[in-house]
């Protein structure tokens, strides 16, 4: 049986129950993934289409999910560019050439997708033969501003002090790096919606690190080119990023179908602000699901009587699983949201 009601909620339309995913819903949490990545690296799991689809496949068989979505990273495509990235054990993404001046700007390259990227449009092929239309697929990418920042920091970066300066000492070298950033994430989205994408998620997650005037300046409108590109492939796409509720009028204006939100506002606070006519995907702070069921549950009713039933809503967390989270927690959360909003009653067992 086909479930679309995870489109359907990107389209505001009305639905049986509200749909839910889990943002790295694919992921050390689960025993079979640790399984698959005690044997292969990470970046060989992302080339290598047979593996990247069956990880993809592992929670979308484990619990009753609403969508998939392609098991990638955000940051490979920055090796089509010129960068020299690694997934450190441990310390997480590392590029060891970072771009630190204009000239680094200028020597990086914009190579299409299917030259860059074509064992993940490869993944989504197969992953979309797999699936048999059961649940839709999800594409992404990471935003202009969050892959330059990794570009320019080299890795994680608390304060992202070099990506900011950078940002506003070199203006005119800053718009370069925008603008080639957008050409090869819009060209991948577009790629990844005619291999089969359903949805495409753009995550920017560290644009809430900007004030609200730099990111209308320096980052919005780049956003708005590669969600518009985007949405003109004719599916849904959905903008997420973490600390921006000081700025949800201006997230808006990217254009996006759906905004993903964070723990740290009430939902219906956060759509009141957003206005009415977009779908809101979020915001269950992922730590939640660390305690007992009760308290839990009380988490996840919250969000659902804020959210109220309007269509548009899409069950998720405020930011990606973490590696700990109890998988038997996982399970009850999905079934509980489908119970609770299908009018099902409530298990407490
Ligand atoms: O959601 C999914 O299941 C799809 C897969 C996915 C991954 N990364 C797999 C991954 C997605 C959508 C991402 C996005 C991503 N990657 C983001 C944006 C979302 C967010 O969480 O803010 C960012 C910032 C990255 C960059 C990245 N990749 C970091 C910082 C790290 C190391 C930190 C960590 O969690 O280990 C990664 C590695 C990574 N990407 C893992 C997974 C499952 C862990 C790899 C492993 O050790 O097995």
């Amino acid at each position: 049986m086909t479930s679309s009601r995870f489109l359907e909620a990107c389209r505001r339309q009305p639905v049986d129950m509200t749909p839910v995913w889990l943002m790295r819903q694919a992921g050390r949490y689960m025993p079979e993934y640790r399984a698959l990545r005690a044997r292969h690296s990470m970046l060989d799991v992302i080339r290598t289409p047979a593996l990247a689809c069956e990880i993809t496949l592992q929670p979308v068989n484990a619990f009753a999910l609403d969508a998939a979505i392609i098991f990638a990273d955000i940051l490979p495509i920055l090796i089509g560019m010129g960068l020299d990235l690694a997934f450190v054990k441990g310390e997480g993404p590392a590029i060891s050439n970072p771009v630190r001046s204009p000239a680094d700007v200028d020597a990086l390259r914009t190579p299409s997708a299917e030259e860059n990227l074509p064992y993940t449009l490869e993944a989504i092929r197969l992953v979309r033969r797999e699936l048999d239309g059961r649940i839709p697929l999800i594409g992404f990418s990471g935003a202009p501003f969050t892959l330059a920042s990794y570009a320019i920091e080299g890795g994680g970066s608390k304060h992202h002090l070099r990506a900011k300066s950078f940002m506003l000492s070199q203006p005119d070298a800053w718009r370069r790096l925008m603008d080639k950033l957008v050409a090869v994430v819009g060209d991948y989205l577009v790629a990844q919606a005619r291999a089969g994408a359903q949805a495409l998620q753009v995550f920017d997650s560290w644009a809430g690190v900007l004030s609200p005037a730099d990111y209308r300046e320096c980052v919005l409108p780049y956003t708005q080119r590669v969600v518009e590109r985007a949405r003109g492939t004719g599916v849904p796409v959905i903008y997420f990023g973490t600390d921006l509720n000081g700025m949800l009028p201006l997230i808006r204006q990217t254009g996006a179908d759906v905004i993903g939100v964070d723990w740290r506002i009430g939902i219906d606070d956060a759509w009141r602000q957003l206005g009415g006519d977009v779908a809101v995907q979020g915001n269950l702070d992922p730590v939640a699901l660390f305690a007992p069921w009760p308290e839990l549950r009380r988490h996840v009713d919250d969000v659902l009587a804020r959210a109220a039933g309007r269509p548009g809503h899409i069950f998720n967390l405020g930011h990606g699983i973490l590696p700990e989270t109890p998988v038997d927690h996982v399970r009850r959360l999905v079934d509980y949201v489908h119970e609770y909003t299908s009018g099902g009653g409530e298990s407490d067992g």
